[in-house]
């Protein structure tokens, strides 16, 4: 689309971002909007849901994402405060920037508020990372998932099995285009930038004795509410960590979330090893840098599940459930629960060189927001065609 032909009734595409795990989702399809369709206006939303240093301004940096045009600014609360907000304060953008269509991604409370202001508009939502299922209600991000794929208008999806579920939940597939991943365009493009271990370690002003003659290592994050809220959940899962500590050494990034409730619990003893490096959430040049180099990766993320299956390094997922199937089917992650014998279990085969080798799901190759960008305006423009008809 050359920028003669962009249609100068259409309004600009209204992307928003949200919290941590939105901003590597952002940054490559801003940059494919940028080169491949630069007629394409283009407004950056944060809600400010993560607002932190560590959880948002690193990051901004890191990825290149471009300064937000707009801040909601809406900060912690609970979800029902939290999603209010974000739709309150959203919906004035709507009415000044009169967008061709408001594009969210993953699965977080920005998601979910700013689709149901756009629909209940009459402005187009478009949805990146679409149709990805854990089937746990309980997860408050499943609830975010279903609700927004109902209701957009186009879904962008990763992998294949996303469309069999949204079939299963009615939606139409016309609305369904699988495109592949952002988020791995993120991680493709960082990986030459990533900063070494040895770097990052020595900032964090944590010896380097630290690791053994190997330089084996484990990098373990842990946020989500069923595995930090509970005091028991906590205990036993630190307790696990510990006992893994002793087989190899741990780097901990910890979620402001789980550091909370460390201190709430008074936990703090059961991380307070030679063995244990706790770090503050890192950036994402480091945090890539620690996972390449890693021997093994323990989480309950789901961002990771991804990036350790795109960089061939062993994952063992904290989780009963993964929304992310083809990270198992096809990659280097293993569900192992809470179950501390799957754990350690786990732990041991990897280290007894057993760990999965995997392969590269199809369309994880960079190129997941091109594909994006060329679909989205050829959309628009038909769209707009039909509305003049
Ligand atoms: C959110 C997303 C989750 C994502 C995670 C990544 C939802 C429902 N959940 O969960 O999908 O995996 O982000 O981090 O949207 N806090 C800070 N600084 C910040 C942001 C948060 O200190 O910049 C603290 C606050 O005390 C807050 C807690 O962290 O209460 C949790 O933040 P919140 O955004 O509520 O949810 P996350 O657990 O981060």
């Amino acid at each position: 689309m050359s920028s003669e032909s962009w249609p100068a009734d259409l309004g600009p595409v209204v992307c928003v971002v949200g919290a941590r795990p939105n901003f590597m989702k952002m940054a490559p399809i801003l940059r494919a909007f940028a080169a491949h369709q630069p007629a394409l206006p283009t407004i950056l939303v944060h809600t400010g849901q993560h607002y932190d240093k560590d959880m948002n301004d690193r990051l901004f940096v890191d990825l290149r994402l471009p300064h937000p045009d707009i801040n909601l600014e809406v900060g912690s609360g609970t979800h029902a405060v939290q999603t209010a907000d974000v739709m309150r304060r959203f919906e004035p953008v709507l009415d000044t920037y009169k967008p061709s269509c408001v594009l969210v991604v993953g699965d977080v409370n920005s998601t979910l508020a700013c689709t149901l202001v756009g629909v209940k508009k009459g402005v187009p939502v478009v949805h990146v990372e679409a149709g990805l299922r854990s089937y746990d209600r309980g997860m408050p991000e499943e609830i975010n998932r279903v609700l927004t794929d109902q209701i957009a208008d186009l879904l962008y999806t990763t992998e294949r099995s996303a469309l069999d579920n949204l079939l299963r939940e009615g939606i139409s597939e016309e609305r369904v285009r699988f495109v592949g991943n952002v988020m791995i365009d993120s991680l493709l493009s960082n990986r030459e930038f990533a900063h070494s271990p040895a770097k990052t370690l020595s900032e964090a002003g944590v010896d380097s004795v630290f690791l053994d003659e190997a330089h084996a290592y484990a990098v373990v994050t842990l946020h989500r509410p069923s595995n930090v809220d509970q005091l028991d959940t906590l205990q036993a899962l630190l307790s696990v960590l510990r006992e893994v500590s002793e087989k190899i050494p741990l780097i901990f990034a910890l979620h402001p979330r789980t550091r909370a409730n460390i201190e709430r619990f008074s936990l703090r003893d059961l991380v307070r090893s030679e063995r244990i490096v706790l770090l503050p959430p890192q950036g994402y040049l480091e945090m890539l840098g620690l996972m390449s180099d890693a021997t093994l990766v323990l989480t309950d993320s789901g961002g990771l599940q991804e990036e350790t299956t795109a960089l061939g390094i062993p994952c063992l997922t904290i989780r009963e459930n993964t929304e992310r199937p083809i990270t198992v089917e096809h990659g280097t992650n293993t569900m192992v629960g809470s179950d501390r014998l799957a754990i350690l279990g786990g732990v041991d085969e990897i280290l007894a060189g057993g760990g999965k080798c995997g392969r590269i799901p199809e369309f994880w190759d960079g190129k997941a927001a091109e594909r994006i960008a060329a679909d989205l305006s050829k959309w628009l423009i038909a769209r707009n065609l039909d509305a003049r008809k």
